[in-house]
């Protein structure tokens, strides 16, 4: 990432939970090798089907658990000799020794498999989640459509992608919106949520209603965009925002409409989020992040959010 000379340090890597899969991407037997939080890691789906993340690297010496290593069981073997590491990345057996030393451990993070995604927990002091993943209910309701998903790579730290949900005068200019909407903004009482709904009369293909779009966010990674208003009809854009390091985002996203929606705005709802998202790619990829910007009155939002991304950042503790 491009930094600003001498005005303090760029973030680092956000504690919180992150997609580092999606679901359909890892079938049960198969070993893939991820870089996110700056880490080499190996993924694995048990034969059971439990997920599991590790650090890529095996205790013994140092291959790359994802780069030949297979699932047995329960467990995943290294390619160099054999080593076998259950999903909380201790060792279990070594095929040619009886005694498995107390050290032959390699980290095992915390996942949990949620929306179609995998999600892990990070957290630059080694400390427990402090909340949940929510669940998306319409990702498993019949009178949704099944989900749609892309994905985007972006050289850019991911708060600088976050922050634009909560800057509503870019809409205007980098998204040629009309006006920028009136917007409520919620802070939860636990710290972790908040909430930005702007409302406005929209003629839609089923007739004019006053159409409340909902934006919510979950620490520095998960959000949603929901538009409701029109009775018994709805879209959903769920997505996941990852830290590969600190100059590079992975961005997945989720969308589903109500079946009834689908052919009259669902295809229209996904192309406008997604071309929105291109719009704001060049912004982002030439962008600097200021530690120390200079804000206006008007930035009320953008002051309220960066105060309370603190918490999500160790070394800001
Ligand atoms: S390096 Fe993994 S078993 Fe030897
Ligand atoms: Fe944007």
């Amino acid at each position: 990432m491009k930094q600003e000379p001498n005005r303090g340090l760029p973030p680092s890597i956000p504690n919180g939970w992150f997609a580092v899969a999606w679901s359909k991407d890892l079938l049960p037997g198969e070993v893939k090798r991820l870089r996110y939080f700056d880490q080499e890691l190996a993924i694995f789906r048990t034969r059971s089907g439990e997920p599991k993340l590790l650090d890529a690297y095996c205790a013994h010496l140092g291959a790359h658990l994802a780069e030949g290593g297979r699932v047995v069981g329960e467990s995943i073997q290294c390619p160099f000799h054999g080593w076998r590491y259950d999903g909380s990345g201790a060792c279990v057996e070594i095929p040619y020794c009886d005694k498995v030393p107390a050290k032959a451990r390699v980290r095992g993070w915390e996942v949990i498999e949620r929306n179609r995604m995998i999600f892990a927990w990070h957290h630059a002091k080694g400390k427990p989640p402090s909340w949940e993943v929510p669940l998306m209910p319409e990702f498993e309701d019949p009178e949704w459509t099944d989900p749609r998903s892309f994905d985007l790579e972006v050289a850019v730290h991911m708060q600088d992608m976050a922050e634009n949900n909560c800057d509503p005068v870019h809409f205007q200019f980098v998204h040629g919106s009309q006006e920028t909407p009136p917007s409520e903004i919620e802070f939860a009482e636990d710290g972790r949520f908040f909430r930005i709904v702007s409302r406005s009369e929209q003629d839609t293909p089923m007739g004019k209603f006053e159409m409340v779009l909902e934006r919510e966010t979950w620490g520095l990674g998960l959000s949603t965009v929901r538009m409701c208003g029109i009775p018994n009809a709805g879209l959903l854009m769920f997505s996941s925002t990852s830290p590969i390091d600190s100059g590079n985002t992975h961005s997945r996203w989720a969308f589903t409409v109500t079946k009834n929606m689908a052919d009259a705005a669902g295809e229209e709802f996904i192309r406008g989020m997604s071309q929105g998202v291109q719009q704001d790619i060049r912004i982002w990829q030439n962008k600097i992040y200021r530690s120390h910007p200079v804000f206006c009155e008007a930035d009320e939002y953008l002051t309220k959010f960066r105060r309370w991304t603190r918490q999500f950042y160790s070394d800001l503790d």
